[in-house]
This record gives C-alpha cells, sequence and structure tokens, in this order.
C-alpha cells in the first residue's frame, strides 16, 4: 500500500504563525507536527509515501525528511498550487498510486493509543474504502458519520450545521485505487474545494465502504487553532515526561519495525544529541527495546 500526506495549504487560521513557513512543520511539543502523522504510516508498514505540500514549502520539507532513506523508506513530493481541495491529493498522487491501494492521511491529525497500530495495519488492504469515526464534542467541525442502530451507516456530511451524531471522521482514510477515478470525477463544493467526504460517500453508494468506530483509548487531537495545537503540544510532553517514551518519534518506528538497523537509528541519533532527542534514541539501542 502506498501513502500519501497531505501537507498543503496556507494555515490562513493560525496566521501569523503560518505567514511564512507551513502549519504541518510547526512543533508539538518536541517533534514537527508532520512526524505525527508519518509515524502512523510508518506503524502500518507503509514505506513509499508521498508527501504533498505548497510550492512554498517543498523544500523545507525536504529539508527535514529527505528522500526517506534515512528511514528505510521511500519519500516523494509533489507540490498543490492551490488548495482544491483534500480530495486533489488523489489526483496529484494518481502516477504515485500507479494502480495500487493507498492511504492518505492530514499532515495536522494527530493519533495516539495502543490500538492505533493495529487498527493502521488492519486496514491496508480495503475492498473499497475504510473510514473511521470518533466522538467528539464538537462534530460541525468535520466530516460526519451516522450510524443506524445495527452499526450501518446512513449518511456522511461535511461539516453540517445540524450533526446527526457525535462522530466526526478523522483524517485518516485508507481506499483501493478506485479513490483516483472518483476524485477526478468530483464537482467542488460551496466552498470551491473537492471534498474527501465526497470520495468515501460514493464508496458508501456503491456499498463498498467501511466505518470503523475509535474506541475511546484512542486520542485524535486536533491541531487548527491556537488553543488546539497548545492542548496537543502539552498532551504529548504529558505522556512523554511521565512514561520517558515519545509519541510521533518517526525514528524510533522505522527501527523498531526493522526497516533501519542500530547503526542507522545511531546515525539519525546524532544529529540530534544536543536537543537531548538523540539521547532518546540512543537510549533505545542501549536497552534494546
Ligand atoms: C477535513 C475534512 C473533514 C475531516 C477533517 C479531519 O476538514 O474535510 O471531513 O473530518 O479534515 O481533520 P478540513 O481540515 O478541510 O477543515
Amino acid at each position: 500500500m502506498k501513502g500519501i500526506i497531505l501537507a498543503g495549504g496556507h494555515g490562513t487560521r493560525l496566521y501569523p504563525i503560518t505567514m511564512a513557513i507551513s502549519k504541518q512543520l510547526m512543533p508539538i511539543y518536541d517533534k514537527p507536527m508532520i512526524y505525527y502523522p508519518l509515524s502512523v504510516l510508518l506503524q502500518a508498514g507503509i514505506r513509499e509515501v508521498l508527501i504533498i505540500t505548497t510550492p512554498r514549502d517543498q523544500e523545507a520539507f525536504q529539508g527535514l525528511l529527505g528522500n526517506g532513506s534515512d528511514y528505510g523508506c521511500s519519500f516523494q513530493y509533489v507540490a498543490q498550487e492551490a488548495p482544491r481541495g483534500l480530495a486533489e491529493a488523489f489526483i496529484l498522487g494518481e502516477s504515485f498510486i500507479n494502480g495500487e491501494k493507498v492511504c492518505m492521511i492530514l499532515g495536522d491529525n494527530i493519533f495516539y493509543g495502543d490500538s492505533v497500530e493495529k487498527m493502521a495495519r488492519q486496514s491496508t488492504d480495503p475492498d473499497g474504502g475504510i473510514i473511521f469515526a470518533y466522538q467528539v464534542a464538537d462534530p460541525d467541525r468535520y466530516g460526519v458519520v451516522e450510524f443506524a442502530e445495527d452499526g450501518q451507516v446512513l449518511s456522511i456530511e461535511e461539516k453540517p450545521q445540524k450533526p446527526r451524531s457525535n462522530y466526526a471522521i478523522p483524517g485518516i482514510y485508507f481506499y483501493d485505487h478506485e479513490a483516483v477515478e472518483i476524485a477526478k470525477s468530483l464537482q467542488p463544493s460551496p466552498r470551491g474545494e473537492i471534498e474527501i467526504t465526497d470520495i468515501s460517500r460514493e464508496y458508501l453508494r456503491r456499498g463498498k465502504l467501511q466505518v470503523k468506530v475509535l474506541d475511546r483509548g484512542v486520542a485524535w487531537l486536533d491541531t487548527g487553532t491556537f488553543d488546539s495545537m497548545m492542548r496537543a503540544s502539552t498532551f504529548v510532553e504529558a505522556i512523554e515526561q511521565r512514561q520517558g517514551i515519545k509519541i510521533g518519534c518517526i525514528e524510533e518506528v522505522a527501527w523498531r519495525k526493522g526497516y533501519i538497523d542500530d547503526a542507522g537509528l545511531r546515525r539519525l541519533a546524532e544529529r540530534t544529541l544536543k536537543s537531548g532527542y538523540g539521547e532518546y534514541l540512543l537510549g533505545l539501542l542501549e536497552r534494546g527495546a
């Protein structure tokens, strides 16, 4: 399965912070935001990743992550000229996807929890589409899914004024190759974008959409506003300080999954020693786990 991280957009809801730099490069506590969604793809076993950025920010992302070889992966980059909607990722990524199945994750979505890796690993071979539902207090800010009592999906709506449930759709989508053709056939929504929600709706119409409810042990964190970004940082800090582990640590995931060996992890550790981040990576080697 291929992976796409959508890290475009102008981040206007975070101006002036993001006037000169991509939102997805902003820190969430001790690492850039994009590390978190990237770590989920790596946990899922996805090693070929396309990173979609604005033309302005592409070089900065390349400077941060390179071609992926440091992580035993392959990272490619493509620029989204204007934010024409999340679904455009599949059109921009058509040659990269190359007829395979694909997981798209939004560059500003943070997932944490014991079951996240399993949830991702078990979704990499969809017959149609697999998306998720997560209970939130403010569903009108998201795509919203409505279930019947027997769990059947009744409707999917993008940012409804009157949400039919409290189940928001997080920004991670597993689709088969049909997503590209579906994306191409979409008409822009009233906000002038082609919506990812419309891809899921089309799979639903075809009877090929599975919606998995994320259990309450999973944290799905938002980074869309000053406050939610701050809360995400505080959350990560609290867990990391308390447990002495790191969340969203792509170097650690690459090593645990066997994409890189001990020498590879040591090389990654050496460039971040002064911040303490590298010490953590060396600690993994010393403990052997
Ligand atoms: C997008 C999607 C929405 C989804 C959300 C998750 O919203 O359109 O369906 O629930 O991401 O983060 P946007 O970021 O475009 O406001």
